[in-house]
């Protein structure tokens, strides 16, 4: 994948459900560490790629999420 490839990954989405849902990007290499965090509140949503800079993320809070894997729900 190039560099400029990153623009046609896919996107995820995430609602919250809750005030305070959280999302935090971890960086991609070997060094895990946060490099972002994103706030929302209830009905809020985010929509988002991963990046270069970001492989993983986690999410904390009551929050629906859709992916090409399908939607789930951080309480369930
Ligand atoms: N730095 C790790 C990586 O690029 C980030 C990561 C990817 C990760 N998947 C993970 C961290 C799963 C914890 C759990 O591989």
């Amino acid at each position: 994948m190039s560099e400029q490839d990153w623009v046609l990954a896919e996107y995820i989405v995430i609602k919250a459900l809750e005030n305070g849902v959280t999302i935090m990007g971890l960086t991609r290499g070997k060094d895990t560490k946060f490099h972002h965090t994103e706030k929302l509140d209830r009905g809020e949503v985010m929509i988002a790629q991963f990046t270069e800079h970001t492989s993983a993320i986690k999410v904390r809070g009551k929050a629906e999420i859709l992916t090409k894997h399908g939607r789930l729900r951080t309480d369930e």
